[in-house]
């Protein structure tokens, strides 16, 4: 049976830097970790890994909180967390919190009693007091949630949404938001707003509809704009989900998208480049913000305090076929 030393033998590195791999993966470069992890196959070693877990005193996994599994946004931030904790030797247990606290606890108690060893919170709600107390990492989170946070700017980006349908000349521009208590929410609220007071354009209530960042709500919500006496010309989504949703209706209801009606998401989900006609969108870096949560979380479960980082990442208005000047008359 294969043994450690073989395996540094074959690796090219030397014991300790094997147990450190297998221990303290994070402590390793990344040209040695991939040496150690091709010698462990090529000589057939299978490390006792409860052994290593109870010297290291770690569990080397890790729980990714997300606010809906279903949404393909948080598909690809975990989808990026996973990649990276599997390069540092970690596990990834997922928690779809469906929004509530006592989901998230339940998770959170894997980490108070070892089974995981910190948390990634991909809701933009801030943490129970209890769970901060537990190494973790805000990703996709909001202004003001505490830190460590990798997010981006969703105020200054939905501004610039807004900024980019009046720059095509429209005036009456709906908005569809989350849930109204949604910190994403009330923080891209205030860029719709902004946006229009850039343009000298007054805010109106009727032209808000609300969603719950799911499609069927961005087709809901749609359909309460028919219900107005004049159509919104565009209508800036909160998210790609809704957005996509919204257009359905819109066509549903015999609207042309854009010639008829504008609509924009925020996200840049995989479906908004298929989908007829392609969405325009606020894209965000969905693989870099779980990457930088992965790298930042294991920073914090090796002892850094790092509650005052915050990690803003640059959006970026993806232009596709769903948009185009206000009718004319
Ligand atoms: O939680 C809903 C939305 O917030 C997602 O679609 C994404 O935009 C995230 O930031």
């Amino acid at each position: 049976m294969s043994n450690i030393r073989e395996v540094a033998l074959t690796a090219g590195v030397s014991v300790a830097t094997v147990s450190r791999a297998l221990t303290n993966p994070e402590k390793v470069s990344e040209e040695s970790l991939k040496k150690v992890h091709d010698a462990i196959k090529a000589v057939g070693y299978t490390p006792n890994l409860l052994a290593r877990n109870f010297r290291a005193a770690k569990s080397f996994a890790i729980v990714v909180l997300v606010p809906d599994i279903t949404n393909p946004f948080f598909s690809q931030v975990i989808q990026a967390i996973e990649d990276r904790a599997q390069q540092k030797g970690y596990a990834v247990l997922l928690g779809d919190t469906r929004e509530t606290s006592k989901r998230e606890q339940e998770y959170v108690n894997r980490v108070e009693t070892r089974l995981a060893d910190g948390v990634i919170q991909l809701r933009p709600q801030s943490m129970s007091s209890s769970t901060q107390k537990i190494p973790w990492v805000n990703a996709c989170g909001c202004e003001g949630t505490p830190g460590p946070s990798i997010r981006v700017d969703n105020i200054a980006a939905t501004k610039a949404m807004v900024g980019y349908l009046t720059s095509l000349g429209h005036r009456r521009i709906g908005v569809i938001s989350g849930l109204k208590d949604n910190p994403h929410s009330i923080d891209r609220l205030q860029g719709y707003k902004s946006g229009l007071t850039a343009a000298g354009i007054a805010f109106e209530k009727e032209l808000v509809a609300e969603g719950d960042f799911t499609m069927w709500s961005g087709q809901n919500a749609a359909k309460q704009f028919f219900r107005l006496k004049q159509m919104p010309t565009a209508i800036c989504s909160m998210n790609d989900e809704m957005a996509l949703g919204a257009t359905q209706a819109l066509k549903a209801g015999g609207l042309r998208v854009p010639e008829d009606v504008s609509v924009t998401g925020f996200d840049d989900i995989p479906y908004a480049k298929y989908w007829e006609p392609g969405l325009t969108t606020m894209a965000q870096p969905a693989e870099e913000i779980g990457k930088l949560a992965m790298d930042t979380l294991l920073r914090v479960i090796e002892g850094e305090e790092l509650s005052n980082l915050e990690l803003v990442l640059p959006t970026e208005i993806v232009i596709r076929q769903s948009t185009c000047a206000p009718p004319a008359n």
